[in-house]
């Protein structure tokens, strides 16, 4: 089977879709033959993002905000009536803010977990069940950097990635017996709205290129990370040439991790 057959016939749901990463990765996922949703809370843009991915495949956009139980089951209700059962669900959705330790605050802290690890819960409580019950189905868990290392000015953001991948173990140890798999993928540095925003990118508090650069310059091989870079990896997991990994964190850094 060609490469760009790998996911004929998968559905896919990815969240955060409408931008960065998570476009990125949809656009892999499509190209790969997967009918592909992006799920976002910025509605109007996934529906843009998602009416221009490659590939002749069935495609999605709807509102999805990860921290609400009742968007979430709305969306993924319209994805399963629109396209079918979800093969795939990429929970990529995330936020990041830099602050000293000293400095984090209680709304900066709830706001983190709330997107990034609780959503995590939420979007896959949702999509979960069916699975178990075809007893077959791929979650992947978009982790990161700051997830196997925590770095300075980023302990909220680094709790939030660690707690993905524990969230990520555990699950994949529940489900294995019904041959769902459970992973992580583990970006480096990919350059999006989450370093370049005008209010809340990491650079703004960073000194924009001079802080760029001093997170790349440590890269071996020498480049920062594209988004479809991060999207193979999770085509590879999606596809049956993955069927016997889950319970992994897979590093997309360009060396700059090795554990
Ligand atoms: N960019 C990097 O260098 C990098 C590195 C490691 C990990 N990551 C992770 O990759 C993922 C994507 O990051 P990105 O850089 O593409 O960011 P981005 O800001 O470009 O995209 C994030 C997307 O998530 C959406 N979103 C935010 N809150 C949401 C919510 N409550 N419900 C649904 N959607 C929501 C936003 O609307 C946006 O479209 C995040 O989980 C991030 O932590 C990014």
């Amino acid at each position: 089977m060609t490469q760009t057959a790998w996911l004929a016939g998968k559905i896919a749901l990815v969240t955060g879709g409408a931008s960065g990463i998570g476009a990125g990765i949809a656009r892999v996922l499509a190209a790969a033959g997967a009918r592909v949703a992006i799920g976002d809370l910025d509605g109007g843009a996934a529906v843009a993002v998602a009416g221009e991915l490659p590939g002749t495949g069935a495609r999605l956009g709807v509102r999805l905000d990860v921290t609400d139980r009742d968007s979430t089951d709305q969306a993924v209700t319209s994805v399963e009536r629109e396209l079918g059962s979800i093969d795939v669900l990429v929970n990529n959705a995330g936020i990041s803010s830099i602050a000293p330790f000293l400095d984090i605050s209680d709304a900066d802290w709830e706001r983190l977990m709330g997107v990034n690890l609780r959503g995590v819960l939420v979007v896959t409580q949702r999509v979960l069940p069916p699975m178990l019950r075809r007893r077959s189905g791929r979650i992947i868990n978009i982790s990161s950097m700051a997830g196997k290392e925590g770095l300075p000015n980023l302990a909220h953001y680094c709790a939030t990635k660690f707690g993905v991948i524990g969230l990520t173990q555990s699950l994949a140890r529940e489900v294995a017996a019904d041959n769902v798999t459970v992973n992580a993928v583990c970006p480096g540095v990919v350059r999006t709205p989450l370093w370049d925003d005008p209010d809340t990118g990491i650079l703004r508090q960073l000194d924009g290129e001079k802080g760029w650069r001093a997170f790349v310059s440590g890269i071996p091989l020498g480049r920062p990370q594209s988004a479809e870079d991060i999207g193979h990896a999770c085509a590879y997991l999606a596809s049956d040439a993955a069927a016997n990994i889950t319970g992994e964190a897979l590093n997309v850094s360009g060396g700059q991790q090795m554990h």
